[in-house]
């Protein structure tokens, strides 16, 4: 949902090398178009176009800014305001080519202020909502007392969302904000970077400052000062981020995707790292001290996407156990309950998803009490909430979502046994504690094991794909259908299998593959659907588990994974559905780390 990075870099620095790079680390969060504007001694120089950052850079080979600048912004877009074109392409500039800027986010009352321009006499060039920055800053810059005065004049103006990068001809000074966006503050020893996310510049500084919203920073040679919007200066902690340069980059995969499925069994042993002691079985939180969640009388779970069908499986795993539990989509989600203390639980891999951030505002200002489930150490959703619980999956660039999915699950179980503990609930079976701590193995031999491709031969050209499953298997099977359609394109559908027979039933053909998801629980149940799916001719494929002898007998095709505990089994049996989805986009030759039309980090609702 747009990038956008900025770097002061200290002499002898190139910041266009440095804010191309940090592009190529941000496209995951758009790829319709990039661009670039660097301070130079002839005015501010502007490279832009529709199309993906390599081509950008392309271009920029062919004509480098000359000569090398320490000042530039960039941006990578996922377009909202405007079609993918390269006039709509970031940054923008005024009239007069005096200022640029970049943007994450909508200026909701951008109408307004471009019909107040026009009339004072400035003419625009782009359909986007951000130019109207370019010309304000421009229109406040004569009257104004210093540059960043016009900035924040400008800046005061504007509604909606934004994080915010601009240049100011002739300035040697980056000046950004934020609101409602996310923007984070590299601070190394060559300069500093402010930028939408951490690994735009994680190759250079592993030290960091999580921006708020209404932070002025202003960066110059004498390093940045952050300060309100009237000019006060605001004291913000540099903090360490531990997440290793290397993660964000592909290594010896042909996709992030690839490379994320399989460092699945690492990931999730961060996720369980120091959590559960073997001995005991016991669940330690850090931040949450036994009793912690005893006032919770229910549990509201809210997401979007692939954090959304873990939230639905967190609410399944939870009402098992006697805790009343909801999954909300958070685009609909209303705090409306009849229950005095619920637990508003934001499941977020980026922390920065605006309808998940708006859920959760609504459920704050309802009087609930929120925690963030979320990936990213200083995020919003991390920040905004009352409580956090990190997943510690690491950097996830890969649009569709996959070792976020584990991870989140996982650790929703080690949740669900600290607040079943907590309110006197069922407690989670200590076998389910003894079996996570094997978890990654189990996944470790999925991968190593898998037949995924063999059946993604079979089946890439199918009219389309139907997953089933009930229980704690049907988040998994929207799981599937979901990673099927974001990155093959292919018509991709998943069902709780009960409701096949009152209508999608009609859609089951000889061409259309069943995948069944089969996790131990209510396996015959299961099966009845399957006879019934099988009797109108489709090939059923079961993802059951080694033991499950006679589902073996009754499905067509299987793809198996290793006997875990049955409220686990739906990590191993996303793994294998992950690597199906892999498989097929990558027969169909798609762009599987940049499906068309879709961003991993949305930040508009
Ligand atoms: C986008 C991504 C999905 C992701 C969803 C929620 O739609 O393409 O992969 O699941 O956002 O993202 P979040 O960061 O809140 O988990």
């Amino acid at each position: 949902m747009c990038g956008i990075i900025g770097r002061f870099g200290a002499d002898g620095i190139d910041a266009v090398d440095d804010v191309l790079h940090g592009l190529k680390n941000l496209e995951y969060r758009g790829y319709d178009s990039a661009g670039i504007a660097v301070q130079g001694p002839n005015g501010i120089d502007i490279h832009k176009q529709s199309g993906t950052i390599d081509r950008l850079a392309a271009e920029l080979d062919e004509r480098p800014p000359e000569p090398r600048s320490h000042l530039a912004i960039g941006h990578t877009r996922w377009s909202t305001h405007g079609r993918p074109t390269d006039e709509n392409a970031h940054p923008h500039t005024g009239c007069h080519g005096r200022v640029a800027v970049v943007h994450n986010g909508i200026i909701d009352n951008h109408e307004t202020l471009r019909a107040e321009l026009t009339a004072a006499g400035h003419e625009f060039d782009s359909e986007t909502d951000t130019e109207v920055v370019a010309h304000l800053v421009e229109e406040y810059l004569p009257g104004a007392a210093t540059p960043r005065d016009a900035f924040t004049r400008a800046v005061g103006r504007l509604e909606g969302s934004y994080a915010i990068a601009l240049l100011v001809d002739g300035v040697d000074a980056l000046f950004a904000t934020r609101a409602g966006s996310p923007l984070v503050l590299g601070v190394g020893e060559t300069g500093c970077f402010l930028a939408s996310d951490v690994p735009a510049f994680l190759d250079h500084t592993d030290r960091v400052v999580y921006l708020e919203d209404g932070d002025v920073t202003v960066v110059t040679a004498d390093g940045y000062a952050i300060t309100t919007l009237d000019g006060e200066p605001v004291d913000r902690p540099v903090e360490t981020v531990e997440w290793d340069p290397e993660d964000t980059q592909k290594g010896t995969h042909d996709h992030f995707m690839s490379k994320e499925i399989f460092e699945q069994p690492t990931s999730l042993s961060q996720a369980l790292q120091g959590r559960v002691d073997p001995a005991t079985q016991g669940v330690t939180l850090e931040r949450f001290d036994p009793g912690a969640f005893a006032d919770v009388s229910a549990v509201h779970l809210i997401g979007c996407g692939t954090s959304y069908h873990a939230a639905l499986y967190g609410a399944i795993l939870l009402r098992q156990h006697g805790v009343p539990a909801q999954a909300f989509l958070a685009s609909e989600y209303s705090a409306v309950t009849d229950s005095e203390t619920p637990l508003v639980i934001g499941v977020t891999q980026s922390g920065e998803t605006a309808d998940t951030l708006g859920a959760l505002r609504t459920a704050q200002e309802a009087g609930l009490r929120t925690l963030a489930l979320t990936n990213v150490v200083g995020s919003t959703a991390a920040r905004e909430c009352d409580d956090v619980l990190y997943i510690r999956a690491g950097p996830e660039i890969g649009v569709a979502a996959t070792k976020t999915f584990a991870s989140q699950v996982a650790t929703l179980v080690l949740l669900t046994a600290r607040i079943t503990s907590d309110v006197g609930a069922t407690p989670v079976d200590p076998d389910c504690l003894r079996a996570i701590t094997s978890l990654p193995d189990v996944v470790k031999e999925v991968l190593a094991t898998s037949n995924a491709f063999d059946l993604a031969t079979r089946f890439h050209t199918a009219d389309a794909h139907f997953f089933i499953g009930r229980g704690a298997a049907y988040p998994v099977a929207l799981e599937g259908a979901l990673k099927l359609k974001e990155i093959s394109y292919e018509h991709a559908e998943g069902f709780p299998a009960g409701e096949l027979k009152h209508g999608p039933l009609a859609l089951v053909t000889e061409s259309t593959p069943v995948i069944a998801v089969f996790t131990g629980h209510e396996d015959e149940r299961l099966l009845a659907n399957v006879r019934e799916v099988q009797a109108r001719g489709a090939p059923v494929v079961g993802l059951l588990s080694e033991s499950s002898t006679t589902v073996a007998g009754v499905v067509d095709e299987a793809l198996t994974f290793p006997d875990t505990h049955p409220l686990l089994s739906p990590v191993p049996a996303t793994v294998q559905l992950q690597l199906l989805s892999y498989h097929i986009a990558n027969l169909l030759n798609r762009p599987i780390d940049k499906p068309r039309n879709l961003a991993k980090s949305v930040t508009v609702e």
